[in-house]
C-alpha cells in the first residue's frame, strides 16, 4: 500500500491518473494538491471525491510550508508530479507563470521531498516521479531521428524551457541527494477532461459550434500523439517497476500532421452528424445542420512564434524495459474522444466562461 501526493491532479492527465490509480490500486490513498488555476477543474474529479481514499488539497506547489505538511501528515511514500502551466501559447504571451510552477514549484516539492524521505523519520521507500515532456527535447526535421532518452536537450518556447528546467533538478536531487527519482517525456496527449485550448479539444468543441478552426501557418507541424489513457498506464509502468534515476520516453507511434488531425476530426464529426437529428437539434450551428461540411470552418492563421516543426518519441525502451505499447490507435482515440465531449458536454460548456472566451479571442485577432 502507498499513500501518493498527486501534483496538478486536477488537470487533464492528472484527473485520468487519479481515476486510472484508485480503480487500479483501490488500498492506496491519493491526495491530490492543485492550485485551480484556469487549467484546474474540480469537476474532472466528481467521480471520486467522495472516495474515503481521496483527499483533495487547494494549494499551491511553491507553498513550502504545506508541501511539508502535506508529507508529514498523510505519510507520503510516492509524489507523481503533473503540476505546470502547460500551454505552449501561453507561454509565449506570459512566460512567468511557467517560471514559476515549472522551475520554483518542483524545487519546491524535490525540498520538502528531501527533508522529509531523506531525514530520520523516513519512509522504508520512497520515489518522486515527474512527468515531463518531449518538447525538452526540441524541433525535428522529417528525416531526423526520433528523440530518445539520449538526446540532447534543446528546448525552445519558455514552456519547453521550464520543462527542460525541472527535468535538470530532479535528476540533480538524485545525484547529489540521493532523492529516489524517475522522469517521463512523453508526447502530445488527447482524451477525456483536456482543457479546450489544446488543438483536438478546441477544433471538437469549435466544430461543434460552428466557429473557425484556426490551424497556425501552413498546417504541416507534426505531433506523435498518445491516448491520455495509455500514458498515465505508462507512469504507472515507471513508477512501480523503472529504474531509480532514469528517465523514460513515452509516445504513442502515431505521427500526424496538423491539418491532416484537423481534417480527420472533421470527417468523424461530419459521419455523427449525418442523418443524425438529436446532434443536428443539440447543435444547431454545426455546418451540417447547413449543409455543409466541417471541413468548410478550416481556417489558416498566423504561425505560433518560433513553432517546432515535428516531435517524434522512440519509445523502444518502454517497450523492452517495461513491455509497454499502446492500446489506442489514433483514428479510434479520436472517435473515442469526440464520443466523450458529446457524452459530457455539461463539463466543457462550464469552462467555456467569459475569461477563456475572451483569452482566445484576443490571440487570434493578433494572428
Ligand atoms: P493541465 O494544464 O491540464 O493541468 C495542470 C494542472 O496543474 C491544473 O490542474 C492546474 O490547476 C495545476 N497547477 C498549475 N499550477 C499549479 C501550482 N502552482 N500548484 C498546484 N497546481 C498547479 O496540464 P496537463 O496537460 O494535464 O499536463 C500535466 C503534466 O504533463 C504537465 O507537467 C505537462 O508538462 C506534462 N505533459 C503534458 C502533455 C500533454 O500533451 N498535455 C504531454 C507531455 C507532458
Ligand atoms: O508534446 C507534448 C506537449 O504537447 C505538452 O508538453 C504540452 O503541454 C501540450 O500542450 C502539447 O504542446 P503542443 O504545443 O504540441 O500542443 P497544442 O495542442 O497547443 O498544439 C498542437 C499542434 O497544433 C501545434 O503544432 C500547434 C497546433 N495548433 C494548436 C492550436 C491550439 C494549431 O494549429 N491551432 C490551434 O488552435
Amino acid at each position: 500500500m502507498s499513500n501518493l501526493l498527486v501534483t496538478g491532479g486536477a488537470g487533464f492527465i492528472g484527473a485520468n491518473f487519479v481515476h486510472y490509480w484508485l480503480r487500479k490500486y483501490p488500498d492506496d490513498r491519493v491526495v491530490v494538491l492543485d492550485a485551480l488555476t484556469y487549467a484546474g477543474n474540480q469537476a474532472s474529479l466528481a467521480a471520486v471525491s467522495q472516495e474515503p481514499a481521496f483527499r483533495f488539497v487547494h494549494g499551491d506547489i511553491c507553498d513550502a510550508r504545506l508541501v511539508t505538511d502535506l508529507l508529514q501528515q498523510e505519510q507520503i511514500d510516492t509524489i507523481v508530479h503533473f503540476a505546470a502551466e502547460s500551454h505552449v501559447d501561453r507561454s509565449i504571451s506570459g512566460p512567468g507563470a511557467f517560471i514559476q510552477t515549472n522551475i520554483v514549484g518542483t524545487y519546491t516539492l524535490l525540498e520538502a521531498a528531501r527533508g522529509q524521505w531523506l531525514g530520520d523519520s523516513a519512509p522504508a521507500s520512497h520515489r518522486f516521479h515527474h512527468v515531463s515532456t518531449d518538447e525538452v527535447y526540441g524541433s525535428l526535421n522529417l528525416d531526423d531521428p526520433a528523440f530518445s532518452e539520449t538526446t540532447a536537450y534543446a528546448p525552445s518556447s519558455p514552456y519547453s524551457a521550464s520543462k527542460a528546467s525541472s527535468d535538470h533538478l530532479v535528476r540533480a536531487y538524485n545525484h547529489t541527494y540521493g532523492l529516489q527519482v524517475s522522469t517521463s517525456n512523453c508526447s502530445n496527449n488527447y482524451g477525456p477532461y483536456q482543457f479546450p485550448e489544446k488543438l483536438i479539444p478546441l477544433m471538437i468543441v469549435n466544430a461543434l459550434a460552428g466557429e473557425a478552426l484556426p490551424v497556425y501557418g501552413d498546417g504541416s507541424n507534426i505531433r506523435d500523439w498518445l491516448h491520455v489513457e495509455d500514458h498515465v498506464r505508462g507512469i504507472d509502468l515507471v513508477v512501480r517497476e523503472g529504474s531509480v534515476g532514469e528517465t523514460y520516453n513515452i509516445g504513442g507511434n502515431e505521427e500526424h500532421a496538423n491539418l491532416d488531425i484537423v481534417r480527420t476530426l472533421c470527417a468523424c464529426i461530419d459521419d455523427l452528424f449525418e442523418n443524425n437529428d438529436e446532434l443536428l437539434k443539440r447543435f444547431p450551428n454545426a455546418p451540417a445542420s447547413s449543409g455543409k461540411p466541417a471541413e468548410s470552418l478550416i481556417t489558416m492563421v498566423q504561425d505560433r512564434p518560433g513553432h517546432d516543426w515535428r516531435y517524434a518519441i522512440d519509445a523502444s525502451r518502454m517497450r523492452d524495459e517495461l513491455g509497454f505499447e499502446p492500446s489506442y490507435n489514433f483514428e479510434t482515440g479520436l472517435r473515442s474522444t469526440i464520443d466523450w465531449m458529446l457524452a459530457n458536454e455539461d463539463w466543457w460548456r462550464a469552462i467555456l466562461d467569459e475569461s477563456y472566451r475572451d483569452w482566445i479571442d484576443n490571440n487570434y485577432s493578433k494572428r
